[in-house]
C-alpha cells in the first residue's frame, strides 16, 4: 500500500516546510490537485506553483487534475516529469490522445472517476492506463466524508482490473483516514490520497504509517 498526502490541506504560508516534513514522514508520493475553477468550482494554482514544488520533493509527483481544458495543462506540466497525470473521464473527450502524450513524455496516465461515474466507459481504455483515481468524496475539497458506496465501486473496478488490465493500479482519493484504510486495502487499493487526515495531526508520520497498515 502506497500513501499519497495530498497537499490541498497543508498550510500554505508555510508550503516548502509542509512538503519537507511529509517527504521526511514516509509518504510515498506527493498528491498536488489542480483546480481551475470549472471543472470543480474551486481554484488551487497551476503548473508554476507545481514547477517549485517539483523542485523541492524528494518524492514523485501525483498530479490529480480537476480541469476543464486538459492537452492545456498535461502541457505545462510535461516538463516537470510527475511520476503520474490524472485527469477526468468525465471532461476529456480525447482520452487516448492525453493517454498517448503523457506516454510519450514517459508520465504514467491516470483517469479519475468522479463517485456517480460509472465504471462502464473505462472497459476499452483500461488496458492503456497505468491507475484508475476513485473519487470517494466529489472533487473541489478537503476535509469531506467518504461515500460508502465507493468500497463497492473498488470492488467491481478490482474485478474489471483483473480481467482485462492486471497491472493497473487503483488509488482512492477523498475521505480516507484510519477508519476506512483497511477496508480499502482489502478492497484492493494500491494508492491511498489522504489531505486533511495527515495534514490535520501533529505527527504525519504516525498518520502515514497508520494508512499503510
Ligand atoms: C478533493 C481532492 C483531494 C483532497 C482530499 O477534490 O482531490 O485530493 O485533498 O482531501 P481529504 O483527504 O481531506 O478528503
Ligand atoms: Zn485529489
Amino acid at each position: 500500500m502506497k500513501i499519497a498526502p495530498s497537499i490541498l490541506s497543508a498550510d500554505f504560508t508555510r508550503l516548502g516546510e509542509e512538503i519537507g516534513r511529509v517527504c521526511e514522514s514516509g509518504a510515498d508520493l506527493l498528491h498536488i490537485d489542480i483546480m481551475d475553477g470549472h471543472f470543480v468550482p474551486n481554484l488551487t494554482f497551476g503548473s508554476m506553483i507545481v514547477e517549485q514544488i517539483s523542485k523541492i520533493s524528494t518524492i514523485p509527483l501525483d498530479i490529480h487534475l480537476m480541469v476543464e481544458n486538459v492537452p492545456f495543462f498535461i502541457q505545462s506540466l510535461l516538463p516537470l516529469k510527475p511520476k503520474y497525470v490524472s485527469f477526468h473521464i468525465e471532461e476529456e473527450k480525447h482520452i487516448h490522445r492525453c493517454i498517448e502524450l503523457l506516454r510519450k513524455n514517459d508520465i504514467s496516465p491516470a483517469l479519475a472517476l468522479n463517485p456517480h461515474t460509472s465504471l462502464e466507459g473505462l472497459k476499452y481504455i483500461l488496458p492503456s492506463l497505468d491507475m484508475v483515481l476513485v473519487m470517494s468524496v466529489n472533487p473541489g475539497f478537503g476535509g469531506q466524508s467518504f461515500i460508502p458506496m465507493s468500497l463497492q465501486k473498488i470492488k467491481d473496478l478490482k474485478a474489471m482490473i483483473q480481467e482485462y488490465a492486471p497491472h493497473c493500479l487503483i488509488e482512492v482519493d477523498g475521505g480516507v483516514s484510519d477508519k476506512n484504510a483497511q477496508a480499502l486495502r482489502e478492497a484492493g487499493v494500491d494508492i491511498l490520497v489522504a489531505g486533511s487526515y495527515v495534514f490535520g495531526g501533529k505527527d504525519y508520520a504516525k498518520a502515514i504509517s497508520s494508512l499503510r497498515g
